[in-house]
């Protein structure tokens, strides 16, 4: 058994944007300090998506000073917020992987196990994309090791949340050209995201679908009809705690936990067997 930590949506800035700065850097050093107390440590941390807020390599540095003395390995992939140029400039090492076609794709492999991080972000738009090209890459990538059980981590959520003016349209062309290419390949145990600000899940096809909570501020969860042209004012985004994802991988199969970050008291502790005989 070994896990893996999920990190997104950290929308780390500058100065330029001081409170959102801070508050952001602030949430994501938290939730970096509760993922280091985690027993057993988690192998690796993958982080999927709006690693900043508006793609420049000020913010990717100030980004990469977070991760001064972060001692597991750290793996990015992008989200529509992020610009792959300025983030590879700052990145150019192993954490930071491109497919031949310049998107960042790539697996993360272990022994019986893969990871596999997929790239949606459609520049100009902050709805997903996956073209073709990605298609191709994702559907020859997991022939290579077609047994073995996969986690695909990327930013989009092909599942709809019920908070409408961010869901997107369930039969959009890159949603049905994921899906094409998941039902293909058995081995795919999980797909897990961010984007949302929010946690959920649902089954996509026959893959269970994770969506982690933002290590910076969450979406409101207001379920309610809502009209994309007409602003009313509603709450859309709030300041509840910074949370993440713990993957756990056990026999063959992938649990997903939710966590929020934060240090809290304990309660109660075991000081009596849990079986007696
Ligand atoms: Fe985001």
């Amino acid at each position: 058994m070994f896990t893996v930590a999920q990190i997104t949506d950290l929308h780390i800035t500058t100065d330029r944007d001081k409170l959102n700065q801070e508050r952001n850097e602030a949430r994501l050093r938290a939730t970096l300090a509760s993922i280091m107390r985690l027993r057993p440590r988690p192998v690796a941390v993958i982080a999927t998506g709006d690693l900043v807020d508006r793609g420049e390599v000020d913010e990717y540095r100030n980004l990469k000073a977070v991760f001064e003395g972060f001692d597991i390995p750290v793996h990015f992939g992008v989200g529509n917020h992020d610009l792959r140029g300025p983030l590879r400039e700052v990145f150019p090492d192993d954490r930071v992987r491109t497919d031949k076609n310049g998107f960042v794709q790539y697996a993360i492999e272990f022994d019986d196990y893969r990871i596999v991080m997929c790239d949606t972000l459609e520049a100009g738009a902050a709805g997903g994309g996956f073209c073709s090209k990605r298609a191709s890459w994702l559907n020859s990538t997991l022939r290579k090791r077609p047994r073995t059980p996969t986690l695909i981590g990327l930013h989009h959520p092909p599942i709809p949340s019920g908070i409408r003016w961010m869901d997107e349209d369930p039969s959009s062309g890159w949603i049905r050209r994921l899906d094409r290419v998941l039902r293909k390949h058995s081995q795919v145990r999980a797909v897990t995201c961010g984007h949302m600000h929010r946690p959920h899940s649902r089954l996509f096809g026959r893959t269970m679908v994770t969506v982690a909570p933002a290590t910076s501020i969450q979406l409101t969860l207001d379920l309610t009809e809502v009209d994309v042209r007409v602003p009313d004012g509603r709450e859309i985004l709030l300041e509840e705690p910074a949370g993440f994802t713990l993957h756990m991988f056990d026999r063959g199969e992938i649990t997903a936990h939710t966590c929020l970050a934060g240090e809290w008291p304990s309660a109660v502790q075991y000081l009596y067997p849990f079986l007696k005989d």
